[in-house]
């Protein structure tokens, strides 16, 4: 049978010859971050083409569908949370794969062609996880997004068009979801797979670097086949077993719906964007004239990583140094500590800063853990109509819409609060009692502690008067009022202009 194929494809001597090849100075686990990396990206394509299955991309229906799949879809919370930690592992184990390479100068002749590829892969990644992050279309989806796509368009010469490219449109809706969702569906993946294959290629032709010493002929070559194999798969597997175990115990998460009114959410950039993001921060924090500021910004989103990406590029042929030793590179070296060095401080910096924000923001700390635990977004909007007698169906339809926009985020949608930290409105005596006094909480907010169902609260509940309109405190106080069994009386937005 193999000799029958063999004659007609080639394919067994292929397979033969690829699995006899040497691996200098031995097989090792340090080879096997490249191999964890394609893994990882094969992963990605499985769950993403399932996920495509079942998501929808419109500004109407990409988060509705994402909660679909959560929720609904058998196993599409587990697909969907692995292809979420996937691609950190993804981008993790490149970077590590890049990193080694880097270390151990296997960039060097005759290696430039595969080290550019591999610069190359490492941006279509980086494009993949940001296009990737809008989505689901939450509010971290759109505002972080909005983010990256504000520092592309103030890019000089090109920035324009590119916004109008990533956008589609004069804001960030429906088409920009489509041209996102085109670009990490189709465009990317096929980018991305056919550099792969030329790098794999180039890195049959060469054969593997080796250990990072000078003399290499003294080294007896250890096979590919079996024991590179081995660790390869070994490794691959140990990757699976931590992201599934991730996506298990801690599954993507998806914040309420987008809403381009809400100003009070704070985003939080992915990981591996976190130096940047950070150093935007920073540089927006100084004290200096608005002029230099701006250029300071442009410096930190645009010429700085793309002074870097040039840099990277060019490697092979600026470092001409032929010794691999690390002992014979300092300043390689040097320079790849302090970029990483810097970007792993600046991500700690970043990270506590969004954090800070967020307490002082109240709202969206709360929103983001609540949405972690699955599917308490759950608005029945068919459920709160008729109860108060003079509820109209719209009206409280639209404060359903406020409420999962607004305040589901702490009290959470089915109106049970968190105990001990987010008060329940539902059954809540306040809530169902005098109509002025839960206006005058929705408007003023409340910090002073209060009791109810025996359990204490002493949180801060955030002011709605000015982010909020007064039909809109009107809708969503109606609409607590009514939902989830409680029975009381509606509210006009006249009632909540006249309250103080
Ligand atoms: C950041 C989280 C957060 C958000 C968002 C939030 N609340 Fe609250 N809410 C609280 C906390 C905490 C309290 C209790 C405050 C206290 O202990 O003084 C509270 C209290 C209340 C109360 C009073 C309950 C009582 O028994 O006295 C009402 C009514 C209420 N919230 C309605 C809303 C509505 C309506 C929205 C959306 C427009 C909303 N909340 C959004 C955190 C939040």
């Amino acid at each position: 049978m193999l000799k029958w194929l063999d004659q007609r494809t080639g394919f067994v001597t292929m397979t033969t010859e690829f699995l006899t090849e040497d691996v200098p100075g031995g097989a090792s686990y340090w080879y096997a971050f490249g191999s964890a990396t394609v893994f990882a990206m094969m992963l990605q394509i499985a769950t993403g083409i399932f996920l495509t299955f079942y998501y929808s991309p419109s500004a109407a229906t990409a988060w509705e569908s994402t909660k679909y799949i959560i929720e609904k879809v058998p196993a599409g919370g587990l697909v969907l949370s692995l292809h979420y930690w996937g691609a950190t592992a993804m981008i993790a184990f490149m970077m590590m794969h890049m990193l080694q390479v880097l270390l151990w100068g296997a960039y060097k002749k005759p290696r430039e062609l595969q080290w550019i590829v591999g610069v190359i892969l490492f941006i279509v990644t980086l494009v993949l996880g940001l296009t990737g992050y809008l989505l689901p279309w939450d509010l971290n989806a759109l505002l972080a997004s909005k983010v990256a796509i504000q520092i592309a368009g103030s890019a000089p010469i090109a920035g324009k068009a590119v916004l109008l490219f990533l956008q589609d449109g004069s804001g960030i809706g429906t088409l920009t979801i489509n041209r996102f969702f085109g670009i990490h569906v189709w465009l990317t993946p096929a980018v991305l797979v056919l550099l792969v294959g030329m790098h794999l290629a180039i890195f049959r032709w060469n054969g593997s670097a080796g250990p990072p010493i000078d003399e290499m002929p003294k080294l007896k070559p250890g096979r590919f086949w079996p024991d590179q194999m081995f660790m390869d798969t070994v490794v691959s597997f140990a990757m699976f077993v931590i992201v599934f175990a991730l996506a298990v115990f801690s599954p993507a998460p998806l914040d309420a719906k987008a809403d381009p009114n809400n100003t009070q959410f704070v985003p939080y950039p992915a990981w591996y964007f976190m130096a940047l993001f950070s150093l935007l921060d920073v540089v927006g924090s100084v004290h200096l004239p608005s002029a230099v500021i701006d250029f300071l910004g442009l410096f930190a989103t645009i010429i700085f990583p793309t002074l870097l990406i040039v840099v990277l590029i060019a490697l092979p042929f600026i470092d001409k140094n032929p010794s691999r030793r690390l002992s014979r590179r300092p300043v390689v070296l040097v320079c790849t500590g302090l970029v990483l060095g810097g970007a792993i401080i600046l991500s700690f910096v970043g990270q506590y800063h969004v954090q800070e924000q967020q307490m002082l923001h109240g709202i969206n700390a709360s929103a983001a853990t609540t949405s972690t635990a699955g599917g308490v977004y759950a608005v029945d909007t068919t459920k709160n109509g008729g109860a108060g007698g003079k509820v109209t169906a719209s009206t409280a339809g639209a404060g359903a819409t406020v409420y999962t926009t607004n305040c589901a985020g702490c009290h959470n949608a089915e109106g049970t609060g968190t105990p001990n930290v987010f008060p329940p409105l539902k059954s809540n005596p306040v809530v169902t009692g005098p109509a002025d006094a839960v206006i005058a909480i929705v408007n003023n907010g409340l910090t002073t502690p209060i009791t109810v169902d025996g359990a204490k609260y002493s949180g801060a509940m955030p002011a709605w008067k000015g982010n909020l309109t007064p039909q809109q405190i009107a809708d969503v106080v109606t609409y607590i009022r009514s939902a989830w069994g409680n029975k009381a009386s509606a509210v006009t937005a006249a009632q909540v202009s006249a309250a103080k």
